[in-house]
């Protein structure tokens, strides 16, 4: 007698590039938080992402960064909230966006949104994500003016997130992503995060990144210098782990705000290296 075995579907190997590789730690953080019996977020689309794909996952266990990649989701996810808030038909553009699921935590049924990648990024994207009526996915550089068209053609006002994405580029770059915005965009938000000295000089011993190929390139000490790259620049918004916004901290579960407040009290100069920012970019 022959057994028929159903067939599991193959995993994929995902084939991306040094920086597009990073996409897999926000994603496996994600799915690792949804198994916890007190998460600070769920997310089973992550997980079932994270089964589908043939990647050694595991060399991301126990790295205390994790939770700081979720909670950084978390305060990305407040501003991006709060912009939907005022303007729940504004065009929001998730720049580096990986796999992340953020319109899939936030969609109002209004909301118009671009998600942003290098193309092999986009490919990958492509397996898990369709695009819709009001959600489309965009395979471009953000340093290529090819995507501001797209956006600009989507109603204002905009709000950009660019999530533990800028960090990994020269600070040339970033500021010809300003001057985009700037000259493309006018009065667009920018959310970003920067990191400073203490942060990008000892990234070869991070939980996380020594262990990869991709490399933080923008060093940034204070978030106030950007508003000098050109006029019609203004932070708006700056905080760390240590200060994060209320609405955030208050609904993280105990255990996360008693090791925030123990992190910020042994850890302070570390933490305050890494900042997160919203920017308003006026022309
Ligand atoms: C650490 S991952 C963050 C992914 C996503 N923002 C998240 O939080 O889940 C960095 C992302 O930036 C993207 N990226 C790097 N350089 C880029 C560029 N020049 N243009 C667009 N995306 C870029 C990578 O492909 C990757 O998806």
């Amino acid at each position: 007698m022959t057994i028929e075995r159903c067939a599991m579907p193959a995993k994929h190997a995902p084939e991306l590039g040094q920086i597009q590789e990073t996409l897999l730690i926000p994603l496996y953080a994600r799915a690792v938080e949804t198994r916890k019996r007190r998460p600070m977020l769920r997310d089973p689309r992550a997980v079932e992402m994270v089964e589908s794909l043939d990647y050694d996952f595991s060399r991301f266990d126990g790295a205390r960064s994790l939770v700081g990649a979720n909670l950084r989701t978390l305060l990305f996810d407040h501003w991006v909230r709060d912009f939907l808030t005022r303007h729940p038909a504004g065009t929001v553009v998730e720049i580096g966006t990986g796999l992340n699921t953020r319109f899939e935590r936030l969609d109002n049924g209004r909301v118009h949104w671009f998600d942003l990648d290098l193309p092999d990024a986009v490919a990958l994207r492509r397996r898990f994500f369709e695009d819709g009526p009001r959600r489309r996915m965009l395979a471009a550089s953000v340093t290529d003016p090819a995507w501001t068209e797209a956006v600009r053609s989507s109603p204002g006002p905009y709000f950009l997130v660019a999530e533990a994405v800028l960090i990994y580029l020269e600070e040339d770059a970033v500021r010809s992503v300003l001057d985009l915005v700037a000259d493309r965009l006018p009065g667009a938000r920018l959310a970003l995060e920067t990191a400073g000295a203490r942060m990008v000089g000892s990234q070869d011993r991070h939980d996380v990144l020594a262990g990869m190929a991709a490399r933080m390139r923008w060093q940034c000490d204070d978030p106030a210098d950007v508003e000098a790259w050109r006029p019609g620049i203004a932070l708006t918004t700056s905080c760390t782990f240590s200060t994060l916004p209320a609405p955030v901290r208050d609904r993280l579960p105990t255990g996360y705000r008693r090791l925030l407040r123990l992190l910020s009290a042994v850890r302070r100069r570390d933490i305050d290296a890494y900042r997160f920012n919203v920017f308003r970019v006026d022309g």
